[in-house]
């Protein structure tokens, strides 16, 4: 019996020693030590021998048994290690090769202008008005009436106002200057406001023009407001936007509802004065309307004019995008070209 013994635990060893898979090393423990095995069936014998011979040969018959045991965990473990290590071979990712393009979405460039200009103003202490007091659908009292417009007007003229079939008096607002309305209305002073947001102009689409643009509305309503605190705010919004100190040059102008009234023209900055096609020859870019809140405005919402002066300016979105990066025409910005678009 005790040869038997030491000849399974010979052909075991061997064959643990020859197992090339872990599942090899299952099939061997099934076939040596199982309850099925051979090392059992040679103890089921056992009760045939003496005592002594019992003791002896149980006791060799468990150390067989410790012994095929420890080989097979530690083979089981050598092997183990192998399989993971081709199994980590055959799956290696290179991660060195290029990674799937995946498109990303971007800020489109008149959002982008929108709020660089916000955040100047923000940074001079104008906070931007709330979207109640800026609708795109208006009246013609916000829009023109209490602007100080006179009743006949040309730009209320259907020519150049959106006018809706909703009620007489209900148009799309043809500029921001609405909404210093709305917001004088709504705060008492000191008012220092910023209002970007769409407007609609019924004209025939150029180059230049778009039915649809956006300008940004500024007001500042406080004690002791003077023109020059006018020309302080504008030159320093123009110096952070364009980049440099450029010359600027403020030109008498007309609009209902400032007083007195100027268009704000800057160095044109494609030929840097010298006069190019971009600025038609004169040197000079217009890059916004302002001026003083004419005195009938603040009586309209009720703000005293013997207390209270103010500024207002209002800019064209399009315009200064156009002009940042020499943009030659206002339908590239609707028409949706993502090659156009993915240069911002
Ligand atoms: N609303 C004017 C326009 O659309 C611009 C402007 C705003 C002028 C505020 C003066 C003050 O042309």
């Amino acid at each position: 019996m005790k040869e038997k013994l030491e000849l399974i635990l010979k052909n075991a060893s061997d064959d643990i020693k020859n197992a090339k898979s872990v599942l090899e090393l299952d099939e061997i423990r099934l076939k040596y030590l199982s309850r099925k095995g051979e090392l059992n069936s040679i103890k089921k014998n056992l009760k045939d021998l003496t005592d002594e011979e019992k003791r002896t040969v149980g006791a060799f018959a468990n150390n067989v048994s410790n012994q095929l045991e420890l080989l097979l965990s530690e083979k089981s473990e050598e092997l183990y290690k192998i399989e993971l290590n081709k199994k980590l071979e055959e799956e290696r990712i290179d991660i060195t090769l290029p990674s799937d393009f995946r498109p990303q979405g971007k800020i489109h460039p008149l959002t982008q202008t929108v709020n660089e200009i916000v955040e100047i103003f923000q940074g001079m202490g104008f906070s931007v008005v709330k979207p109640e007091n800026s609708p795109e659908v208006e009246t013609e009292y916000y829009n023109f009436d209490m602007l100080n417009f006179p009743k006949e007007h040309p730009a209320k003229d259907m020519q150049d106002t959106f006018y809706t079939k909703t009620a007489p008096n209900v148009i799309l607002r043809s500029h921001t200057s609405c909404s210093q309305i709305r917001q004088m209305l709504t705060q008492n002073p000191p008012v220092r406001v910023i209002s970007p947001g769409r407007v609609y102009r019924c004209e025939s689409v150029s180059a230049r023009k778009n039915n649809l643009f956006h300008q940004i509305e500024g007001l500042l309503v406080d004690k002791d407001i003077t023109f020059a605190d006018l020309k302080g705010v504008l030159n320093e919004f123009i110096r952070i936007y364009f980049g440099s100190a450029r010359p600027t040059r403020f030109r008498a102008s007309y609009f209902p509802f400032t007083e007195p009234s100027a268009e704000v023209d800057v160095q044109c900055i494609i030929c840097g004065g010298k006069g190019c096609r971009t600025c038609s020859g004169t040197g000079w870019l217009e890059i916004l309307g302002s001026g003083m809140v004419h005195v009938n405005v603040l009586k309209n919402v009720g703000i005293d004019p013997e207390i209270y002066t103010g500024f207002a300016f209002g800019m064209g979105v399009e315009r200064l995008t156009m002009l940042k990066y020499a943009i030659n025409d206002i339908r590239l910005f609707f028409n949706n070209d993502i090659r156009f678009l993915r240069q911002f």
